[in-house]
């Protein structure tokens, strides 16, 4: 697609601007565009606290995970200590991605002359280089970056001037707190590769208008109302939806216990969350899923489902057996979301598509949309 010359002019996407009901949909170049995509790399993924799953992805001292995220090589690795790092995983000597994949590590060896770093990120070996002039291996450790966690989940960032994650997350621990998220084991984790935008997966998540039609076999099925967004005071945006019955399993299976003490809404119903800028959560009576996206480029994007059951819930001995129910919900419906989302990205990729407009049960993808200029646009 040939680039646009006024893509960054704000006075484009005036009609996005305007209140849900008289705005514009976002212009179809937004979800095409690798100039668009490059400036939400600079201007987003690369300052803000992006979500990477959780820390029990890496229980023991020398567990590690390699992946890129935006582009971006990242190692993240279970030190002695026990602390979980992330480093840019990229040789000090000449570049090479240093770890491949997933697995137990006691030193991290780059694959290429073998130069050696600690969990901690320090080079303790580089072979022949005794007569390099004025080299300090203590000057050439990894380079590390920011990670912090909320109640085992990861979250990783760029910017070594961004506020701490408490700032990003705002009040939402405290409103989910009665879930005792720190508590739950990921029994699961599965990865997609999606054929779209990361902002088409996004929509799709946080609007219940495509249901009926999108899920008619699935989770219509479940009974629904129609709330407006939660009020929320941090980055972070929601729906709730108030019902009988936990929302991940298809309607008659078989499930678990609920979660114990759960407060206030959560004891009603079910939670959709968004975490600016591409994390869902799901959470319902007995159970939390996630939605991660790492982005990949204008139209691809990784998705990762992970799975999480309070301790209590995974130690029992029917576990197994009912914990199927689940997962057959969540292939189902999110291989449904998958497939509108690949066959919506070849339609807006048409030369011929126009912006539209918004149904009154789209409200977050309105604001979505806005929160993606407001940093696009600067
Ligand atoms: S690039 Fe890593 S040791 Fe040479
Ligand atoms: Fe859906």
């Amino acid at each position: 697609m040939n680039e646009i010359a006024n893509l960054f002019d704000p006075g484009r996407y005036e009609a996005v601007r305007r209140p849900l009901l008289e705005a514009d949909t976002l212009p179809p170049e937004c979800y095409t565009s690798e100039a668009f995509y490059r400036r939400e790399v600079e201007t987003i993924f690369l300052k803000v606290w992006n979500f990477i799953g959780r820390e029990d992805r890496i229980p023991n001292p020398g567990d590690y995970a390699a992946f890129e995220f935006v582009g971006v090589p990242v190692v993240i690795v279970r030190d002695r200590d026990g602390s979980v790092r992330a480093f840019a995983n990229s040789c000090r000597h000449r570049g090479a991605k240093v770890m491949q994949g997933e697995g137990n590590c006691t030193v991290m060896t780059c694959p290429y002359h073998s130069w050696t770093y600690a969990l901690d990120g320090r080079l303790i070996g580089a072979m022949e280089m005794d007569e390099t002039d004025g080299f300090d291996r203590k000057n050439f450790g990894l380079v590390e970056l920011r990670l912090e966690t909320w109640a085992g989940f990861l979250f990783l960032n760029f910017d070594h001037d961004a506020e701490p994650l408490s700032a990003w997350l705002g009040d939402l621990p405290d409103v989910l707190a009665s879930y005792k998220l720190e508590d739950m084991v990921t029994t699961r984790r599965v990865e997609y590769d999606l054929a779209c935008n990361w902002k088409i997966y996004v929509e799709n998540a946080m609007e219940s208008y495509h249901v009926p039609t999108v899920h008619q076999q699935t989770i219509q099925k479940q009974k629904r109302d129609h709330n407006p967004p939660i009020p929320a005071s941090g980055e972070y945006c929601g729906l709730f939806t108030r019902h009988e019955g936990s929302r991940a399993l298809l309607p008659g299976a078989k499930g678990f216990p609920y979660i114990p003490d759960l407060e206030g809404l959560a004891a009603q119903g079910t939670y959709y969350v968004l975490i600016n800028p591409s994390t869902m959560f799901g959470l319902t009576y007995d159970c939390m899923w996630w939605l991660e996206l790492h982005p990949v480029s204008a139209g691809r994007t990784k998705l990762i489902v992970g799975s999480c059951f309070p301790k209590q819930t995974v130690a029992r001995d029917d576990f197994d057996a009912l914990v199927n129910n689940y997962y057959e919900r969540w292939n189902k419906s999110i291989v449904e979301d998958n497939e509108i989302s690949d066959i919506q990205q070849i339609g807006i990729s048409s030369p011929f598509v126009k912006p539209g407009r918004f149904s009154y049960m789209e409200p977050l993808v309105h604001t979505i949309d806005n929160w993606v200029l407001d940093r696009v646009l600067g």
